[in-house]
């Protein structure tokens, strides 16, 4: 394995040991995580429900680095789809379709435990086939060729017209945006059950990997993979959501 498969495994390792507490740790203590989701349904509402309502066909949706299935749950309230769901920790992949087949029983397309930073995450899915693919707080784990192999894989899949939808972190120079959000996270942190919280920061802490760049960078990468239309929905501090769509 080389160093970086070895980084990336960790960071997987993290998430699948402490599945089943993600999400009381992440909607608690992420600054502006549920308004992040909540826009990530809004922009599916917006580009995808009058499309689909012409053709009389439901959107399919790969939800890439699902975690425990929140931007899916997100996407379906606002939007009747099919969803895909791709993460490289398998526990988190079984959290997420518990919750979306429970809430949604007709709208899971399948599920696939898959390194993103590998080759062959993307092995039998057609060409063309996806109306969007959303992915949270998930491509800032990649080393930067890695996470341009990701975006183009993410340009082959989706239809002409489809979206790519990545909320992720950024880092800018002469802007204390990062330092300002981990402050803010650790005292929300604070407030929580201790056990829990120490337990998931203490993994995050040592395990998890972040790649970050700043906002421009991405989306001139974005720009190269072919996506037009690149732009931010959103951000709060370092966390922005970007989009971009495939041209027609
Ligand atoms: C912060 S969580 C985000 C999960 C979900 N998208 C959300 O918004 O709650 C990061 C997720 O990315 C997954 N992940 C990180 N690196 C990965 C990789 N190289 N391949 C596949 N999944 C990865 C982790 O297993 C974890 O589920």
């Amino acid at each position: 394995m080389t160093e970086d498969l070895m980084i990336e495994a960790s960071t997987i390792s993290c998430y699948d040991a402490h599945a089943t507490a993600y999400d009381r740790y992440q909607f608690a203590a992420v600054p502006g995580y549920s308004v992040m989701l909540d826009l990530v349904g809004d922009a599916c509402k917006r580009y995808l429900v009058p499309k689909m309502l012409a053709a009389k066909a439901e959107a399919k949706i790969i939800d890439l680095g699902c975690g425990t299935g929140n931007a899916s749950l997100a996407v379906l309230k606002k939007c009747p789809a099919k969803v895909f769901l791709i993460d490289g920790s398998e526990r988190m992949v079984n959290v997420a379709v518990e919750k979306v087949s429970g809430s949604y029983p007709q709208s899971l397309l399948g599920n696939r435990i898959a390194d993103l930073s590998g080759e062959d995450w993307d092995n039998g899915l057609a060409d063309g086939a996806f109306d969007v693919v959303v992915s949270t707080l998930v491509l800032e784990h990649l080393p930067f060729p890695r996470y341009k192999a990701a975006i183009a894989k993410c340009f082959r899949l989706l239809k002409p017209g489809g979206w790519l939808l990545g909320a992720e972190g950024y880092v800018e120079e002469e802007s204390d945006m990062q330092e300002w959000f981990f402050e803010e996270m650790e005292s929300r942190r604070k407030g929580l059950d201790s056990e829990l919280s120490d337990y998931v920061a203490g993994l995050r802490n040592e395990q998890e990997t972040h790649y970050y760049c700043s906002k421009n960078v991405k989306a001139r990468w974005w720009n190269e993979a072919g996506f037009e239309r690149v732009n931010m929905l959103w951000q709060y501090l370092c966390i922005g959501l970007m989009a971009g769509r495939k041209p027609l």
